[in-house]
């Protein structure tokens, strides 16, 4: 047959030889000089510093021959992962952006406590990768990116991925995805108590009782979130969700203990915390949830956000809230044990409820990376997933028994805000 002999006949070799793509090139240079001239004028927004920066990806890709992006892959961007991990860890990146000025290895070596020699490799290499300047021979000068690399929320993730202790770190369930779904015979996986991470870490953990039974990685994981949402267009920015008409408007606190918005899961409380600088003067309460661990590490937050220990997996004890808010919640989890959590929700909503669910809805041409790489992360950590549109809707509206109001989506790649209300309702 005709696929099976396109499928059987032999690559010719000589292809690593070649650009991954050079007939590409000349119009995504064109690209690159018209999206550029947008970028870079006064009106230039976000957006167009995005597409942008695609181009430039697009550029590099086809510009690489195979063998090139192997090496990539396999050995420069895990191995300047590490030496920036390693960066972190030893205080590499606080004391070269102590100020602009170029820093020899020796003065490094002798402020962190790192043998010279190997400090001067690891740098020569993260140089090498353009994330910090080169300035003469074993003397560098910071980026803003490897100054960031300072900021508790942004050095988390780098943490969390290699650590806590000598585990690993979450990265190492990203190396042993390949075993364990050639194990399970390439299929979706979906065992919550034997998945991919209980095969990389032989536990029977989930990922949120593993970080916890390894500090610091709870307190990590926490501060990545934080890292991982800051910046991005939020929910409640102009232009997103109408946040006056859809959730203010109508909502008339008839006594004190009526609830605006109950964020369910919803970590150190950044997502309150924005809500409430953004709008000072709503009434109602603003109840945050997490598990005791999570609520026990808060040391600073708005004393108007009430910070209360629940399980999802029990009876939700705030009644009738306006809201009902879950922000990177349900990803977590597989579509039966999803339905537990929507289950308490539903139960405790009113009429005037609605139930705001943050998360991503993958397209389904052309989905953007972060999102997609968040799928497949979400698979190896959790037995879990990123969903479609579709399957938004089966596990909504055909499993739990909502009525989806609408999606409201900002930009490709940017979590999408699903409200749902009660069947009956509106
Ligand atoms: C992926 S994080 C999302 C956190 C936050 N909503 C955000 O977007 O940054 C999932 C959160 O669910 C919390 N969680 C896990 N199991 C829980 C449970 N059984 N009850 C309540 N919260 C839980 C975790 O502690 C964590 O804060």
């Amino acid at each position: 047959m005709a696929t099976s002999a396109a499928a059987s006949k032999p690559i010719d070799p000589s292809i690593i030889l070649h650009p991954n793509d050079i007939a590409a090139v000349p119009g995504i240079l064109g690209e690159i000089v018209t999206r550029g001239v947008t970028a870079l004028s006064p009106t230039g927004d976000d957006a167009a510093r995005l597409a942008l920066l695609e181009s430039a990806r697009a550029l590099v890709r086809a510009l690489e021959k195979p063998r090139e992006t192997m090496i990539r892959h396999c050995w420069a961007d895990n191995t300047a992962f590490a030496a920036l991990s390693m960066g972190i860890e030893a205080g590499v990146w606080a004391h070269l952006g102590s100020d602009d000025e170029p820093k020899s290895v020796a003065a490094i070596a002798a402020a962190t406590n790192m043998e010279e020699a190997w400090l001067a490799r690891l740098l020569k290499h993260v140089a090498a990768m353009g994330y910090i300047h080169e300035t003469g021979h074993d003397e560098y000068r910071p980026t803003n990116f490897s100054k960031a690399l300072t900021i508790p929320i942004l050095g988390a993730g780098y943490r969390v991925f290699t650590g806590p202790g000598n585990t690993g770190g979450l990265s190492k369930c990203v190396s042993t995805l390949v075993s364990y779904s050639k194990k399970t015979g390439y299929t979706t996986p979906n065992s919550m108590s034997d998945g991919n991470l209980q095969f990389a870490f032989d536990t029977k953990y989930n990922m949120f009782e593993w970080l916890h039974a390894n500090p610091p990685g709870g307190e990590q994981f926490n501060l990545h979130m934080g890292g991982y949402a800051h910046g991005r267009p939020r929910w409640m920015d102009d232009g997103f969700y109408p946040v006056q008409e859809r959730l203010l408007d109508g909502f008339v606190p008839a006594e004190e203990s009526a609830a605006l918005l109950v964020d369910i899961g919803g970590s150190m409380g950044h997502d309150l915390d924005g809500f409430l600088k953004k709008f000072p003067e709503v009434k109602g309460r603003l109840v945050l949830q997490d598990t005791e661990a999570v609520i026990g590490q808060i040391t600073a937050l708005d004393s108007r956000i009430e910070r209360t220990v629940h399980d999802f997996f029990k009876e939700q004890p705030v009644k009738g809230a306006r809201a009902y808010y879950m922000h990177s919640i349900l990803h977590d989890w597989p579509d039966d044990v999803c339905l537990s959590i929507l289950a308490n929700i539903k139960a405790a909503m009113g009429p005037g409820s609605r139930l705001l669910i943050n998360e991503n809805v993958i397209q389904d041409i052309g989905a953007q990376w972060e999102a997609t790489a968040l799928d497949v992360m979400m698979a190896s950590l959790l037995s879990s997933r990123e969903r479609t549109r579709v399957d938004w809707s089966r596990l909504l509206e055909e499993g739990a028994g909502f009525k989806i109001n609408g999606v409201y989506t900002f930009a490709n790649g940017v979590e999408s805000l699903i409200e749902c209300v009660l069947p009956e309702a509106e």
